[in-house]
């Protein structure tokens, strides 16, 4: 049966559209505005934990696994190394002191400000696109989003040492951060990623579990082997008094598009 539609049908169709596609259109700015709202929020919450003082992560000494595996970076002289979302951790000054390059980045100027103040470096600022850098001798941290870094500021670094960095993130974050470092990074870049496993459902995060499987997964792209993992629940009462039942501790060899030999 052929159906027509008079004049009027049509009008009320075509309105109908429009307010359609106009719910659309709002829902959809609706859905861009609140991952905007949340990614914000996430980083608001970073810049309070650190004018409140709440850094329970960061430790004086520099991190026994970093000691242990250092050897697996290959590092040279004049190599410069990344420490993504890098607080103000004493692990880039065990770099520093072994005549490394350091390249860090992180959100918050007040962490930026006591790392170079607490280790009594001078340090000089300078304003770079999005970023302020703050330089001391063979030392640059960039303050701002580590997502707003390009290949460009890390044509120099062939290693990356993420320790607290990608367990910082919630499960899409990860994603997000995991995919924008194989853009960033030069190949044959190594990276030595240290991570916490529990089981999630015990105890929120951050710091997050993530697992061999996830990380082989996230970091498809590259080289990986793990090369260390062990349960470490007796020496973190924070998670024990939780009730948590297990906390390993692993450390992996990562290699973006290897120079094959
Ligand atoms: C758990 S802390 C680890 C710090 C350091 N890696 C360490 O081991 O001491 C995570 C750090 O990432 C920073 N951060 C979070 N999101 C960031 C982002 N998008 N860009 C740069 N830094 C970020 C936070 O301010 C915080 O200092």
């Amino acid at each position: 049966m052929l159906c027509t539609l008079s004049s009027s049908d049509r009008d009320l169709c075509s309105t109908t559209r429009e307010s359609a596609n106009e719910f659309c259109y709002a829902n959809s700015r609706g859905i861009i505005f609140l991952i905007f709202f949340i990614i914000e929020a996430g980083m608001t919450d970073w810049i309070t934990r650190w004018k409140e003082g709440k850094i329970g992560w960061h430790k004086n000494q520099p991190n026994s696994k970093l000691i242990e595996f250092i050897d697996c970076l290959e590092l040279g002289e004049n190599t410069r190394v990344f420490v993504p979302l890098c607080g103000k951790s004493v692990d880039m000054l065990y770099f520093l002191e072994k005549s490394f390059k350091v390249l860090g980045v992180e959100l918050s100027e007040l962490a930026v400000e006591q790392f170079f103040v607490e280790n009594k470096l001078d340090f000089t600022m300078k304003k770079s696109d999005k970023f302020m850098v703050f330089s001391a001798k063979n030392i640059d941290i960039y303050c701002g989003d580590y997502f707003d870094l390009n290949a460009q500021i890390l044509s120099q670094v062939s290693a990356v040492y993420d320790r607290g960095a990608l367990i910082a993130l919630p499960a899409d974050l990860r994603v997000k951060y995991t995919q924008h470092l194989e853009v960033i990074l030069p190949s044959n870049c190594r990276l030595l990623l240290l991570t916490l496993n529990y089981p999630q459902v015990q105890i929120d995060g951050p710091p997050f579990a993530v697992n061999q499987a996830e990380v082989e997964v996230l970091f498809k792209g590259f080289e990986c082997q793990q090369l260390q993992c062990f349960d470490d629940i007796q020496n973190e009462p924070k998670f024990q008094e939780a009730g948590v039942e297990f906390l390993e501790k692993a450390a992996y060899y990562l290699c973006k598009d290897p120079y094959k030999g």
